[in-house]
């Protein structure tokens, strides 16, 4: 596996693939990885010749300094797994490489309003905007064929999905079903962070939403009720939640007669761990 840190290093090898006519696909991660990550890497092989993994904590879309600065940083066993996942070059920038003008000074993007600004954005101001904003940066410096990413967390996906289209990159977006654990807690970087009556707690999660997707799947119109219970029974059960919604799974909005596919997120705090998940819903 190769590595590149500055964008010269990277654009040497990204201009030998094109020549050779290789498809490529980027990975955005920010590290700390687990087999989430590792599933993203193994269908970006299944869509391109050569698979491009960034590692980058962004500091554009963190709401406070704390979690920032405690974000998991583990580049060495990052190292080891993409290295045996076969991906062909880990892309690790430092913050002068994605914001050559420093942070004050940096061109910025704002994420699409009726899509950013609810759910994670209601409860996180601004994080999407950082994350398209270095989103697009990563696609401009790797100009990949071909972004894989995950649909644990759906609301990114669908706001990287509008960016593409609305500054019209010319790559696929491939999403990538979350990857969980034996009792059902999706990965994340952040459940390290968990002990275990916090874990037991964030287990929960899934089982809810799994089961709020079954009742609306079977009473498309009752999903407000399935709302207000599953909020109920997360809270029983120990969580802190920010909130439980059902909503169209094209666009986030609120569910109407007819819709063929509907998503229930959340999220909810197990300690000071905060935790996202959802479940697709696809109305009988
Ligand atoms: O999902 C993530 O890890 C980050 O939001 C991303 C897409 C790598 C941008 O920093």
């Amino acid at each position: 596996m190769r590595q590149s840190q500055t964008r010269e290093q990277l654009w040497a090898v990204i201009r030998n693939w094109r020549r050779a006519r290789f498809r490529i696909a980027l990975v955005p991660t920010m590290g700390n990885l687990h087999d989430g990550h590792l599933a993203l890497v193994a269908a970006a092989h299944e869509h391109a010749d050569r698979v491009v993994t960034s590692i980058y904590v962004n500091p554009t879309q963190f709401d406070d300094g704390e979690d920032f600065e405690r974000y998991p940083r583990t580049l060495e066993e990052d190292q080891g797994l993409l290295e045996a996942a076969g991906c062909d070059l880990l892309f690790i920038p430092d913050d002068q490489t994605v914001y050559p003008y420093g942070l004050g000074d940096a061109t910025r993007l704002t994420a699409a309003p009726s899509l950013a600004n609810i759910l994670e954005g209601a409860c996180r101001p601004g994080h999407f905007d950082g994350v398209v904003t270095v989103v697009a940066r990563l696609f401009s410096l790797v100009a990949p064929d071909v972004a894989v990413f995950g649909e644990k967390d759906y609301q990114q996906l669908l706001v990287i999905r509008r960016l593409v289209e609305d500054l019209g990159y010319p790559l696929q977006i491939v999403p990538v079903a979350t990857v969980r654990g034996v009792r059902g807690l999706a990965l994340s970087s952040r459940n390290r962070y968990l002990d275990d009556a916090q874990r037991a707690a964030a287990e929960q999660l899934n089982s809810v939403l799994s089961a709020a997707a079954g009742r609306v799947a079977v009473a498309p119109a009752d999903w407000p009720a399935v709302e207000q219970e599953a909020r109920e029974l997360l809270e029983q059960r120990g969580l802190r939640v920010d909130y439980v919604a059902v909503r169209r799974a094209a666009d986030l909005a609120a569910p109407e007669a007819g819709d063929r596919e509907l998503r229930v997120l959340a999220a909810a705090w197990s300690g000071s761990t905060r935790l996202i998940d959802n479940h697709v819903c696809k109305p009988v």
